[in-house]
């Protein structure tokens, strides 16, 4: 159960979110492989004149080409996030934001986006995701959401009767912070440690 404190997508973030379109075409018109528009080159909608690239690992099994692109842009734009988490005797309470206003309107897009997908079960399947998640969306039910925007950002609360539940939305929540704080890096440790755990 999802409670919207506030409109998830306000108007000023839905014309945001349309400013980041130009990311999509190449992403829905790659076959596969690594994502260059045709010439190799393509110069960003963020406007930090840096190549647009999509890494093949944020696709997914059911994921769209704009959930994808939201994903690679945040990783791109990774310094100018914030975040801030409390740790509730059943869940989490959140607070992340950034100042530039794209970003934030990609945050609050991707966060409003996956924590439905969590509520109905539909798990986007994205090749590099932790899989903390996976117990998080085989439980949606047992989960309690309420999200509120802001100008910059947003503010999660959810909180489970589940403790198995309570303890991968903390760990999750863990490891957001670490997306935020350090982009793909913190994926490619996550990913090399349970590599390392699972050969044990
Ligand atoms: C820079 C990278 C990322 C940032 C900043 C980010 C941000 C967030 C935030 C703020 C939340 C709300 C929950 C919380 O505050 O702890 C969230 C939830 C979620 N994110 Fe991301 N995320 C990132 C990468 C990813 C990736 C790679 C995936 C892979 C699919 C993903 C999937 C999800 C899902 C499924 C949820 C809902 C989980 C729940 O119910 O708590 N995120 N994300």
């Amino acid at each position: 159960m999802i409670h919207h404190l506030t409109p998830i997508l306000s108007p000023r973030v839905l014309a945001l979110c349309a400013l980041m379109m130009p990311a999509v075409p190449a992403l829905a018109q790659s076959g596969g492989g690594m994502m260059h528009m045709p010439g190799g080159h393509m110069h960003g909608a963020d406007g930090t004149g840096h190549d647009e690239f999509i890494m093949p690992g944020l696709r997914g099994r059911d994921a769209s080409p704009e959930e994808s692109a939201e994903l690679a842009f945040m990783f791109r734009n990774f310094p100018g996030l914030n975040r801030e988490v409390e740790l509730l005797p059943d869940g989490i309470r959140t607070y992340t934001w950034s100042d530039q206003p794209e970003l934030a309107a990609v945050l609050v897009a991707h966060v409003g986006g996956m924590l439905q997908r969590v509520d109905e079960g539909r798990d986007p399947q994205v090749f590099i995701q932790s899989p903390t998640l996976d117990i998080l969306f085989q439980r949606g039910e047992t989960i309690t959401t309420e999200i509120e925007t802001t100008e910059n950002g947003i503010w999660v609360t959810q909180t489970s009767t589940d403790p198995e539940v309570v303890a991968a939305l903390q760990t999750h929540a863990a490891e957001v912070s670490d997306m935020a704080a350090r982009g793909m890096q913190a994926v490619h440790e996550m990913m090399m440690q349970r590599a390392a755990a699972a050969g044990q």
